[in-house]
This record gives structure tokens, C-alpha cells and sequence, in this order.
């Protein structure tokens, strides 16, 4: 699958990315692969807001509308079906942790 193996390439890119966060060696799986296109910080130019410092339920509820394919989407709802729903747990959790 195209959009598999694509996401499989951001993820490497990710773990090289000198954006990602500084706790992202701690990060989990696919974690920092979100900041190839969301940014980590606020006063990035981009309409996607950043992940950083959000409440993990809303970002949770976000993944859930989109991998049930109840949210619109381009990218998104193919993203989250890649994970299972402890993994989109820790991811939320993660971004919720760090600084915006
Ligand atoms: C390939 C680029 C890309 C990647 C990688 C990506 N996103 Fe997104 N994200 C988008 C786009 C584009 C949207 C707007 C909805 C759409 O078109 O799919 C979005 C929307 C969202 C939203 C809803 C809008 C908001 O800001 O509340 C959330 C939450 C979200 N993404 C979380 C994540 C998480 C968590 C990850 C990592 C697992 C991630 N995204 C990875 C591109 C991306």
C-alpha cells in the first residue's frame, strides 16, 4: 500500500528530523513522524495548528474521527488507521507533554 509505505518513510525522516522536539528520543512509535507536517512550535507559517501542549483527549478524539472515517480528511484518516488505539493514546499523550 502507497500511503503505507509513504508514512513508513516519514517516520525515518522524523527520527532524523532536527525539528522534532528535544525529548524525542523518548518518543513513541510514529510520534515524531506528526511534526514532519505539524509543527512543533507556535509562529511556524502553516495552516495546521501545532500538536505541542494540546489536551491529549482532544487530539485522541481527532485520531478517533478519523480513523472511524467521521472527521474529513486527506491525509489524516489514513494516518490514524496505521495505529492501534494504545499507540494513538501514547502519541496524544506525548505531544500533550511538550512545550509549545
Ligand atoms: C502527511 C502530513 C501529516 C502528518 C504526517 C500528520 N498530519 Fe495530522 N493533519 C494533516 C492534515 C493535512 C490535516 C487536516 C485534515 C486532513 O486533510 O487530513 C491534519 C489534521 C490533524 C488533526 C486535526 C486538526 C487539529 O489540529 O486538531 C489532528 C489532531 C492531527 N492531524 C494529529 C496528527 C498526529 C497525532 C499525527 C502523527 C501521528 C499527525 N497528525 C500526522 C497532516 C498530517
Amino acid at each position: 500500500m502507497i500511503a503505507a509505505r509513504v508514512f513508513v518513510s516519514l517516520v525515518a525522516l522524523a527520527t532524523a528530523s532536527a525539528a522534532a522536539p528535544a525529548s524525542a528520543a523518548d518518543a513513541p512509535r510514529g510520534a515524531t513522524a506528526c511534526a514532519i507536517c505539524h509543527p512543533s512550535k507556535t509562529g511556524v507559517d502553516t495552516p495546521l495548528q501545532p500538536l505541542s501542549g494540546r489536551k491529549a483527549a482532544d487530539i485522541i478524539a481527532a485520531m478517533q474521527e478519523f480513523k472511524a472515517d467521521r472527521r474529513p480528511a486527506t491525509v489524516m484518516n489514513r494516518i490514524a488507521k496505521g495505529f492501534s488505539d494504545a499507540e494513538l493514546q501514547a502519541i496524544a499523550e506525548w505531544w500533550a507533554e511538550q512545550q509549545p
